[in-house]
Order: C-alpha cells, then sequence, then structure tokens
C-alpha cells in the first residue's frame, strides 16, 4: 500500500486505534473519511483535520450499511483503500446457569457480518483502480484465545482465515488484501480501565509502528504486525500457546 494519495475509507473512525490511524493517514496526504456510529465524535475528528469526511453509519444494520456503501460509492468513485476497523469486544460466561449471548451477537454482526458486507459491496469500487487495499483489523487474539473472550477471539480468527482466502481470489486483480493485527492497545475497547492499563501498547507507540510499516513497505505476507503482537502470531509454531491460554486466563479481573 503506498502512504499517500489515496482515497481512504476507516470504519470505527470515531475513536482508539481508527481514529488514530485515519489522523495519521490524514497527515501523510489522503483524502480519509472515517465512519461510525457516534456523530459527535465525527464532528470532533473532522473538525480537527480539516479535509477529512465523516459519515455516521451503525455496521451492526445490514439494510444501513447497503445504504451507506451506496453513498461511498457516489461520493468517492477514487476510493481505493477500505480499512475495516470497527469493531466490539465481550465477554461470556459459559459456566453460569443463564448465558447471556446478547453481546455475542452482536459482536458476530459487527466484527463479521458487517465487515464481510461491506467489503463485498466495496469491492467492484476498489478492483475499479488501479492499485487497492482491503484491509481489516483483525487481532493478536486471532492467533491466541482470550478465554473470557471466545466469541470476540474467534471472530478475530474468522476474519484471519477469511482474509487468507481472499489474498488468493484477488491476487490477479489490483486488489492488496491486508490484516492488521495489533497487540493488547490503549484504547475504551474493553472499557475506560483499558486506555491507561500498563500492560497494554500506548495508543501513539502503536500508530507510530504501524506507519513505519507501511512507509517502509515491511508487511509480513499480508500482515502488518508491529514486534509486540509476533510472540502472538508465531504462538503456535514456536510451542507457547497454551503458555499464552494460561496466562491471558489470569488477566480478566
Ligand atoms: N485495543 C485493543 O487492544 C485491540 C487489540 C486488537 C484488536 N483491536 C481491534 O481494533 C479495532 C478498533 O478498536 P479500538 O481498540 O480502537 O476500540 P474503540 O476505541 O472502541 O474503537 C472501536 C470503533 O469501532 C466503531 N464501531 C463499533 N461498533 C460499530 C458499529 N456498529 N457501527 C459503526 N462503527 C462501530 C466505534 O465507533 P462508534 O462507537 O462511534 O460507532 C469505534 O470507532 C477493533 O476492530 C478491535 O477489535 C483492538
Amino acid at each position: 500500500m503506498k502512504i499517500s494519495g489515496n482515497t481512504i475509507l476507516v470504519t470505527g473512525g470515531t475513536s482508539g486505534i481508527g481514529r488514530r490511524l485515519a489522523e495519521a493517514l490524514h497527515d501523510k496526504g489522503n483524502k480519509v473519511v472515517v465512519a461510525g456510529r457516534r456523530q459527535a465524535l465525527l464532528d470532533e475528528v473532522t473538525g480537527q483535520n480539516p479535509g477529512m469526511i465523516g459519515i455516521a453509519v451503525d455496521l451492526s444494520d445490514g439494510a444501513a450499511i447497503e445504504t451507506f456503501a451506496a453513498s461511498v460509492k457516489s461520493q468517492f468513485p477514487q476510493l481505493n483503500v477500505l480499512i475495516n476497523n470497527a469493531g466490539i469486544a465481550g465477554v461470556e460466561d459459559y459456566t453460569a446457569d443463564s448465558i447471556d449471548l446478547t453481546r455475542a451477537y452482536s459482536t458476530i454482526q459487527t466484527n463479521i457480518t458487517g465487515v464481510v458486507q461491506l467489503s463485498a459491496a466495496l469491492l467492484p469500487v476498489l478492483r475499479a483502480q488501479p492499485q487497492s487495499t482491503l484491509m481489516v483489523t483483525t487481532s493478536g487474539l486471532a492467533f491466541v484465545p482470550y478465554p473470557p473472550g471466545p466469541v470476540y477471539s474467534a471472530t478475530k480468527a474468522f476474519m484471519h482465515n477469511w482474509l487468507d482466502a481472499l489474498r488468493v481470489q484477488l491476487r490477479k486483480t489490483s486488489v492488496e488484501v491486508l490484516e492488521l493485527a495489533p497487540p493488547y492497545v490503549q484504547t475504551e475497547l474493553g472499557g475506560p480501565r483499558q486506555v491507561s492499563d500498563p500492560r497494554a501498547m500506548p495508543l501513539e507507540e502503536y500508530i507510530t509502528e504501524v506507519v513505519q510499516i507501511l512507509e517502509n513497505n515491511a508487511i509480513e505476507n499480508g500482515e502488518i504486525l508491529v514486534d509486540r503482537v509476533k510472540p502472538l502470531r508465531t504462538a503456535e509454531k514456536d510451542g507457547k500457546y497454551q503458555e499464552f491460554l494460561d496466562m491471558f486466563a489470569t488477566m480478566h479481573d
């Protein structure tokens, strides 16, 4: 992926990784469109980054995705980078007598169905460009699950697997398929305490390293991996899978 001169749509651009990545790419000379549900935050991010455009959409709503994709296609026919970054997380307790799956279902809807649907809707636009990128934010948990959040982890493993297949299908097209797999990062994904959790990577450090990887074209087999996530990526190969599983089990307090 070239670092400037693109027209980029970043979903989940209202906060955390998506917002800072959108701002970094805006600063590098790209036309950036951010999407999310919270209009006040869209107004804030576009207000602070002149030229950036915000569009409100709920990516857990299939009909809203179709309307949104049609509007993106007509407003930005030159769109050549789609960054599917929006996501939610949650935990489920399968030892409970009554297991609440409400959050699990919306996580599947947002992290899987919404990504597949939006990608399918916008791939024809991406394929029409001479050079384009389809990116999805997965997680280090795609490679070793976090036991308290089985569905969240599985949505990321699903997307990793899906991206590998898509990369092969699309290899004779202009579309490069990339996976952004963050480690644990200081955002509000898992609640307000995560922003200052010392075990999580500071957001600015994460974004700086990601931009360096993009600038240096240091993408590994389609994967954007900062150093902190690499032990998870190779855990199975390194014989460390069970060790990480056991360590994760103690993290949820
Ligand atoms: N932080 C970590 O430790 C970590 C680690 C690995 C992977 N990730 C992944 O990184 C991505 C970004 O998460 P984050 O950590 O930056 O957390 P975040 O600050 O909570 O950001 C999540 C973003 O997704 C958007 N979003 C959620 N549901 C949506 C919906 N139904 N429709 C439209 N937008 C929606 C949110 O916007 P609105 O609320 O405005 O809709 C927000 O902008 C996620 O895919 C997450 O799974 C994060």
